[in-house]
Order: C-alpha cells, then structure tokens, then sequence
C-alpha cells in the first residue's frame, strides 16, 4: 500500500472515530431545546434565523411566543408585515424578520407551502445562507450536507489544528468539506447539531473544558498545547477613528512637506506638516504644537480649508487641515524630510491617497 493511501485510510479512521463519539456524547448531552422537539423544517428554519445573531437563552422565549402566534409556515405567511415585525421587536437584525417573511411567502407560492429539501432550492431563499441551508438541510431533512457556523468552525480548526484565518472564505471551504467527509451515514441531523454543541458547551473560545471533551485525545490542538491558540482569527473590529491636522503653509509659491517617519503607518511617505490630535484638545492649538515640535516653526493657523476621511484596516483617519502661516522672522530649512515643492513639482513625492485627496480638493478650490 502507498503511504499516501495509508494516510487517506488513516484519516478516515480517525474522521470516523471522532464522528462516533461526538453521536454518542450527544446521545447524552444534547441541549434539549424547543426546536429540537421537531422535525417540522418550518420551526427549525426560525430557529436557525433568530439563532443567527442572538443567543440561545434570548431565542428561546421568543421562539415559543412566534409558535403560539404563527403555528406554521402557512400562517406567517398570510400574517401582515407589521404583526411578524412586532413579534421579532427585540431581537434586532430585523432584515432577518422581513427576510423570513418574504421567503416563507415564496415557499407558498412556488413549493405549495412545503419547504424544498433540495439544496439549491433551499440556498436562493431570501436571507438563507451557506450555514442555514446546511442547518435546515441537515436538520431537518437528515441531508449529508455541512452546516458550519462560528461554533463549527472553531471546533474544526483546534481538531485539525488548522492555523488558518477562520474568516477566511477559503479556510470556511475546507472545513465544509471536511465535515462533509465526517458525517456518519444516515446521522447528519445527529452529526451536526453535536458539533454546534461541543462548540457551545465543550469547546469554548475561551477557556475551553477539554477535560470533558469526549474527543479530546483525538483533537490535534489538544495533543500539541494549541488549543489556546486556535483557532486564528482576523480582526474584522470596526477601524479606530483617529483625529488629524495639517497645514497648508505655502511660502513664495512654495508648499511645505514633510516626510513620514520610516516606520508604521503609510512609512516614508510625504504628506503636510501636522499629526494627531490626542482626545479633546483643540485641533488649532494642537497643530501650533505639533509644527513647533516637529519643525520648530511658530505658525499663526488660518482658514480651515477642508475635511478629508480615510478607511485603513484599523483605523479610520479624520484629517482636518488649515491654512497656516509661518509668524515673522521664522524660517523652515530643507533637509532629509523637510521641502518646500513647487505646485508643479508635487508629482514627484509619493503621498499616502488620503493626502493626494486632499491636495486635490485644496487646488481644485483656488
Ligand atoms: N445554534 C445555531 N443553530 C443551533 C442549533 N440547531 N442547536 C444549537 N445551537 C445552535
């Protein structure tokens, strides 16, 4: 036998064996929750929605409430939109509501009010996802197809010690396909929602309870001290605002420039003589700081003359810019990363866009 083939029969082996236990620790453990009382594809799909953004204690409650008052898919679908509105007022994300509501409404017309168990059908309903037509698909309809939310993927990556940026959209597709490969035959309502489970009770994001973890010994995180590790997850935080000032401080025709530090943000780059404004100081008095700081310039600030905004990864920059004058008698010499550009020679410095932006704006305006 090639080794590689021994490899593949290897990990099918184990696939399986974690498969296994993760049944029978669900057999067990299961959460019991209202929407696991059915099979009825209707309750499961709400479910999956309010479930999206909101946690299982919240859901609960209004899970039994939307049963009382919209017992079936027919029923929430004749009701008007202002009725499923305010039996969703609460749960935010009211996309979602209004969502439903349109997709429960096609299901009416176009399926006979049956929700379709075929996976393309089921994908091009209104607000159902790659995750929610897995859930519902599997759930519901016992079909072997992944359903692999935030809970999911993080038990994936620390048993696979994938390493991998887990918002990803590729590493999302390896992980569909290797829980596609781990479903037991004729078990992947089971399979699933054990997953959903371990990740909710088990496997944590922080200090997860491997001691109880029923596959521990068979998890690659574990057996290498990464748990804690993994999985790797990049910052998708809104970017931090920051408050700027520049100076416009033309002399003789001339503007004057300074060079960026060769380190960090946008490096070596030229832009206005300013910088940051620290929380509640007032942008003039901080730009009159900064230029006697950086340049040792006394500057009388001026008209402000524009806003401009930029979106980095992290940060958002406001940068507020004025026009400013040099006080009498106070002179700025050239060097490494200080000049004075003619406005026909700023093409031949490299400014960050927001700055271009902003040159731009203050030319077009003269
Ligand atoms: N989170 C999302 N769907 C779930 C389900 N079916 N069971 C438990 N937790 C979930």
């Amino acid at each position: 036998m090639h080794s590689s083939q021994h490899d593949e029969t290897r990990e099918r082996r184990r696939a399986a064996e974690i498969a296994g236990r993760l049944l029978d620790w669900y057999a067990e453990s299961a959460r019991d929750l209202p929407w696991r009382r059915t099979r009825d594809p209707y309750r499961i799909w709400v479910s999956e929605i309010m479930l999206q953004q909101t946690r299982v204690e919240t859901v609960i409650p209004y899970f039994e409430r939307w049963m009382k008052q919209f017992p079936t898919l027919e029923a929430l679908a004749a009701a008007p939109q202002e009725e499923v509105l305010k039996a969703w007022e609460g749960l935010g994300y009211y996309a979602r509501a209004r969502n439903l509501h349109a997709a429960v409404q096609e299901v009416v017309a176009r399926y006979g009010g049956e929700v379709p168990d075929d996976p393309e059908a089921v994908a091009s309903l209104k607000g159902v996802g790659p995750y929610t037509a897995g859930a519902i698909l599997s759930i519901a309809f016992n079909r072997p197809v992944p359903a692999v939310d935030g809970n999911v993927l993080r038990v994936m990556a620390r048993l696979y010690a994938i390493a991998d940026d887990i918002a990803r959209p590729a590493t999302r597709r390896v992980v569909e396909e290797l829980v596609r490969a781990m479903i037991p035959p004729g078990r992947a309502s089971e399979f699933n929602q054990a997953l959903m489970d371990l990740g909710a009770v088990i496997c944590t994001p922080r200090r997860p309870r491997c001691l109880l973890c029923p596959v521990r010994e068979l998890c690659e995180a574990w057996k290498a001290g990464r748990v804690g590790e993994l999985p790797v997850k990049g910052r998708a935080r809104a970017p931090r605002p920051v408050e700027r000032v520049a100076a416009w401080v033309e002399q003789e025709g001339r503007l004057l420039i300074v060079r960026r530090p060769q380190e960090g943000l946008l490096a070596g780059l030229w832009e206005l003589p300013g910088g940051d404004v620290p929380a509640g100081l007032a942008p003039e008095e901080t730009l009159r700081t900064l230029l006697r700081d950086a340049l040792g310039a006394e500057v009388e600030v001026g008209e402000h003359l524009v806003d401009v905004r930029h979106v980095f990864t992290h940060l958002v920059w406001h940068v507020r810019c004025y026009r400013a004058a040099l006080a009498p008698g106070c002179k700025v010499a050239e060097g490494e990363e200080v000049r004075w550009v003619a406005p026909e020679a700023l093409g031949e410095y490299a400014f960050p866009a927001i700055y271009n932006k902003l040159l731009g704006l203050i030319r077009a305006d003269r």
